[in-house]
């Protein structure tokens, strides 16, 4: 892998997910931007319960999350019964992994952990299970990198562009996938203007992406996600970049609510659609969109902001928090093995070589 440009790392301040003290670390992102509150975890059941509440969210992080959560139970298990620790720690793994079901990482990371799991000597697994931990949250950053490279490449100079929900370092282990290509495009001075829906309904891009971009020192502007179309009619952007929660063998990508509807007005509107993803969210078992599961949270979200009820006593709400863009709405879908354009089932099998 080349070496970033400097200026690109130094558009990277902000970490969500951090081991410390022999303790999981979360930044809790469900009281950003009004309060900066990290929360310490070391135990499983309660770092699988921080996933499902969403202190930390966005696919790799949780799947690095989960990483971390592996270590802590198994520092438990093995303390507890160093013989049979293996057998104890699988009831473990699985609640982890089901503790939300559309991004992939979650179990991939929870796959990875328990495969060396089963090859460890006997004797103490920590020390091994926390480099491996730790190796996946590298490695995620290092792949963040690098498709930063990759994206901002594809970027004519002098572009606006627009991202939906929050695929940055607080989605991530650092430095983000879609605003990985955010931070590498402004600073090659390819960004001239970066907007972002607000993401309803939980404002994962007014709370967060908003935060960690001026956090950054890159300038953002925000719209309802109902004005994204409008933004396009105006000729303001040319490139839709956004992260993925999984994507399918054929290249059909799971992501927050209203990336579809985005990514039907970009083609609409001649505007280029980016998905920047580690190959960690690809799922070559997922044969298409059809087969994503997609989440469904409370009906509060969507009746309330900020705490208090906004929808008129009575009124239901539907709340599935991601959809499905087809592949044949997206331009690229950048890797940190490389960038498949206008992505097809062969395409997707050539890059992850399966
Ligand atoms: O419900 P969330 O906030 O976990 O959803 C996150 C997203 O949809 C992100 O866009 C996606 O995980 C990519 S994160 C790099």
């Amino acid at each position: 892998m080349s070496t970033p440009e400097p200026n690109a790392i130094a558009y990277d301040r902000v970490r969500a997910v951090e081991w410390e003290d022999g303790r999981l670390k979360l930044m809790d992102q469900r009281l950003l931007p009004a309060r900066l509150e990290y929360l310490y975890f070391d135990n499983l059941p309660d770092a699988a319960r921080a996933i499902h509440d969403m202190v930390v969210r966005g696919a790799p992080a949780i799947g690095i999350t989960a990483a971390y959560a592996v270590v802590l139970a198994a520092r438990d298990r093995y303390r507890a019964n160093p013989r049979d620790w293996r057998a104890d720690i699988e009831p473990d793994l699985e609640r982890l992994a089901s503790a939300r079901p559309t991004a992939v990482n979650l179990r991939w990371a929870v796959e990875r952990m328990r495969a060396l799991i089963k090859a460890l000597p006997d004797g103490d697994p920590l020390p091994r299970l926390l480099a491996e931990a730790k190796h996946i949250h590298a490695e995620d950053i290092a792949a963040n990198r690098r498709m930063g490279e990759l994206g901002a490449a594809l970027i004519g100079a002098g572009s606006g562009v627009l991202t939906h929900c929050n695929a940055g370092a607080l989605a991530t282990g650092g430095y983000g996938t879609a605003l990985g290509v955010v931070r590498a495009g402004v600073a090659a001075k390819r960004i001239k203007e970066v907007f972002a829906d607000e993401t309803r309904p939980w404002l994962q891009g007014a709370r967060l992406t908003a935060w960690e971009l001026l956090q950054d020192g890159i300038p953002v502007t925000l719209l309802s996600d109902g004005a994204a179309t409008w933004l396009m009619k105006q000729g303001r952007v040319q490139w839709v970049i956004v992260g993925a929660d999984r994507i399918a063998a054929n290249g059909d990508t799971a992501n927050k609510i209203g990336t579809y509807m985005t990514a039907v007005a970009a083609r609409h509107h001649g505007v280029k659609f980016m998905v920047a993803a580690p190959t960690s969210t690809i799922d070559m078992n997922t044969p298409d969109g059809n087969a994503i599961p997609i989440e469904t949270r409370a009906e509060t979200e969507v009746l309330t902001a900020g705490g208090t009820r906004t929808a008129a006593e009575g009124a239901r709400a539907w709340n599935p928090v991601f959809d499905v863009t087809p592949a044949e709405l997206i331009d690229a879908i950048v890797t940190e093995k490389g960038v498949v354009e206008q992505p097809t089932r062969a395409k997707m099998v050539a890059l992850m070589g399966s």
